[in-house]
């Protein structure tokens, strides 16, 4: 009797447990919340305890093990094949690259300011389409992040165009006419924490950097969204916005990017 009764328990409960994983499986390929934090949290973690280093330190390695030095398109192509075969990552990827590209091309920019480093992907991508002299400042807070950038700019061959500034946006914003010599942008890719983009598009307009015609390029305006800044920009007078409808970088959802000309102030 007793024996029928652990039998029955034990069925339901490995029953039970199957529901849930195939629960949790068709939530993970659904989600996309919950296929980020399976990627981020979950796997990334795992990964990086059995391997002993990060995600950014892996794709550091498959570029220098795999890509040709000096060639920027090849750099490119392996971290774009690491990150949709691999391990998904932050860069603005390939298919939202191109729209980057389009803009970069269009503005034709001597002075480019990114927000957000991460490993170097969009700022290779946009030095390699700057004329002569045309420089790229790109800011970054996370000390391994903006080392790891270094070594990747450096074995795409974009290192004499790019300098990595590394700190806070809000407090490297102030300093760039001074500190970095900058008199106005003609481009800015925002591209770091979403929170900061209306704050800092702010900070550019107060500390006086934008031009008229400045461009701003703004991702993930969809996933994971910059709801304040949407709201800043297209109600206000002294902006021209244009949408780029796309793909969060290697997936399958939908992202677009914004396009912000400064119109002046008055
Ligand atoms: C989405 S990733 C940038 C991806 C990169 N633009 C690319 O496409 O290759 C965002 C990066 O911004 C950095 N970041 C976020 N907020 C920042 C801030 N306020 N100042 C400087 N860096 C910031 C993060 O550490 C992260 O590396």
């Amino acid at each position: 009797m007793i024996e029928n009764y652990i039998v029955t328990i034990l069925v339901s409960f490995v029953i039970g447990s199957i529901l849930v994983v195939v629960a949790l499986v068709k939530l993970v390929k659904t989600n996309i919340h919950a296929t980020m934090f399976w990627n981020e949290i979950v796997l990334e973690k795992i990964t990086n305890f059995v391997m002993d280093q990060s995600k950014e330190q892996r794709i550091l390695n498959t570029v220098s093990y795999n890509a040709i030095k000096g060639n920027p398109e090849s750099v490119l192509d392996c971290i774009d094949k690491y990150c949709s075969k691999s391990e998904w990552a932050m860069n603005v990827g390939d298919e939202k690259g191109l729209i980057l590209d389009k803009i970069v091309e269009e503005t034709n920019p001597s002075v480019v300011l990114e927000l957000g480093t991460y490993c170097g992907y969009s700022a290779i991508r946009i030095a390699r389409l700057l004329k002569p002299k045309a420089r790229l400042l790109t800011i970054e807070f996370n000390p391994e992040f903006a080392s790891i950038a270094k070594e990747i700019i450096e074995i795409a061959g974009v290192n004499d165009k790019v300098t990595i500034l590394e700190g806070h946006s809000e407090d490297i914003i102030p300093q760039l006419k001074k500190k970095y010599e900058v008199e106005k942008l003609d481009f800015v890719f925002l591209d770091h924490w979403k929170e900061r983009y209306a704050p800092d598009t702010i900070l550019l307009e107060e500390c006086g950097l934008l031009r008229k015609g400045s461009v701003l390029l703004a991702d993930n305006i969809i996933y994971p969204g910059a709801p304040e800044f949407i709201k800043y920009i297209r109600n206000n007078k002294h902006f021209e916005c244009t949408t780029f409808l796309s793909h969060l970088e290697y997936m399958k959802v939908e992202d677009a990017m914004e396009k912000a000309v400064y119109l002046g102030p008055e």
